[in-house]
């Protein structure tokens, strides 16, 4: 297994060009399952996870060209229409495709998903979301095996949480089905937008998006279409965090207004850190080495998102005064924190909140990275570190961060790969 060694210390000081998002390309490829014609999607980010949702669709008769970033996918029907365990237990985002099984050919098997251990993550909604619009479901020997009779029926579906996979995964079914369907209290991810605005592209009749009541009337069938993947707002998020706890200057490359806008906002709670609109992105500056704590709770979009939490906790080490911050999305994500104390940090876990006691310098150890946003948690902790971090079970953050050492290393990071045998 691959190792990241760093030597911590420095600031950071360059520019790094954004990946596309992971959180949007995978429903987005997903949904080429909707059509029998060419999808070619553009800004798709080269990572295991999207490796593992085209080896999902491979194993569902797609035929796949991926190469520089730029994906084509054209679907014919599967003998099977099985996602099996062996390929969704890699990652949850694998569920989605049952929506789109449903709603074009009106069978689907798929095995119940695994992905990053954090809490229980069941996918309830999904399930009752699609029996309201008419399908029939069955739990056996841990696959989710679901019929419909004819077509999907559109209805009212008011979610009992803004899920973000079951809104996609609802959205992307109620294309094909019959009549209007509405999402009520449905998740206003922009990943959801781009995903929405794809299937536009494809011929569906969809409003509302970017708000939680979104609208789709059923069409009868889709085509395929080119679209650009948006840029990947939790990559920027964790080199904007890098910044804060390292000190430095970056420029960020990535086009999206509401992006920009987002990050002003999430990360309003330092005047520590500048972020100033450019052109082509933006640049972010700390270089004042010192800030407050933050008290702070994880939020559904625009709030601060929980995929950057453990990112958060790293950098919160090192402030002045002490912090509280509250997972409210999922039960069980702070598995970071116990690497974190190996790093010197002191922490308390206490439910859903930990509480971080700040101002203590961070020293180099050896950790182990436990889920994909736990890894870029350890790197953040790394760099800021005194002496020599090695982070175990890398492999966690190729599933979410493309050529993240070579990024950093373009800008001062002493970060190396250390390839295994
Ligand atoms: C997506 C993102 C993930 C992000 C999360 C929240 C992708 C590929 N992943 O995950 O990076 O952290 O949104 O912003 O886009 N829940 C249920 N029943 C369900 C569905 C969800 O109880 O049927 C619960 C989950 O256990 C979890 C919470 O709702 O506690 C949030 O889940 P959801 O919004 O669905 O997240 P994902 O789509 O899995």
């Amino acid at each position: 297994m691959d190792k990241i060694e760093i030597k911590g210390g420095f600031p950071l000081i360059g520019d790094i060009t954004i990946s596309g998002s992971k959180n949007a390309s995978l429903p987005i490829i997903v949904s080429s399952l909707l059509t029998g014609n060419k999808l070619t999607l553009k800004n798709v980010p080269n990572l295991t996870d999207v490796i593992s949702m085209l080896e999902l669709l491979k194993s569902l008769n797609s035929e796949i060209q991926f190469n520089n970033n730029t994906l084509q996918i054209t679907n014919s029907e599967p003998k099977r229409k099985i996602a099996p365990y062996d390929l969704v237990r890699k990652m949850r985002a694998s569920f989605l495709v049952i929506g789109p099984l449903l709603a074009r050919y009106g069978h689907a098997e798929v095995s119940l998903p695994g992905g990053c251990a954090i809490g229980a993550r069941p996918v309830n909604i999904h399930l009752d979301a699609f029996q309201k619009m008419g399908a029939n479901f069955k739990v056996e020997n841990g696959y989710v095996k679901g019929t419909v009779k004819d077509k999907l029926i559109g209805t009212k579906i008011n979610l009992p949480f803004s899920s973000v996979g079951a809104t996609e995964n609802i959205l992307m079914a109620a294309c094909l089905a019959d009549g209007e369907t509405i999402i009520s209290n449905a998740a206003r991810e922009p990943e959801i937008e781009n995903l929405g605005n794809c299937l536009i592209k494809m011929g569906a009749n969809i409003s509302g998006l970017g708000t939680n009541v979104i609208k789709i009337q059923g069409k009868y069938k889709l085509s395929g279409c080119t679209f650009e993947i948006m840029p990947d707002r939790i990559e920027i998020g964790t080199f904007v965090l890098a910044v804060l706890g390292c000190s430095g200057k970056i420029n960020l490359r990535f086009a999206d207004n509401l992006i920009k806008e987002n990050l002003k906002k999430i990360f309003g709670f330092t005047k520590s850190l500048k972020i100033m609109d450019k052109n082509n992105g933006v640049e972010v500056v700390s270089n004042f080495g010192e800030y407050n704590g933050v008290d702070l709770k994880t939020k559904p979009y625009p709030g601060f998102p929980t995929d950057l939490q453990a990112q958060l906790s790293a950098v919160m080490t090192k402030a002045k005064g002490s912090s509280t911050i509250e997972e409210t999305i999922f039960e069980n994500r702070f598995m970071h924190i116990a690497e974190l104390l190996r790093m010197g940090a002191k922490i308390n876990v206490d439910g859903s909140k930990v509480k971080i006691i700040g101002k203590k310098k961070l020293h180099g150890a050896e950790v182990m990275a436990t889920d994909l946003r736990a890894s870029s948690c350890l790197i953040i902790a790394g760099l800021m570190a005194e002496g020599k971090t090695i982070i175990n079970r890398v492999y966690h953050l190729d599933r979410g961060y493309e050529k993240i050492e070579e990024k950093l290393l373009k800008c001062n990071a002493k970060i190396k790969r250390v390839k295994s045998l």
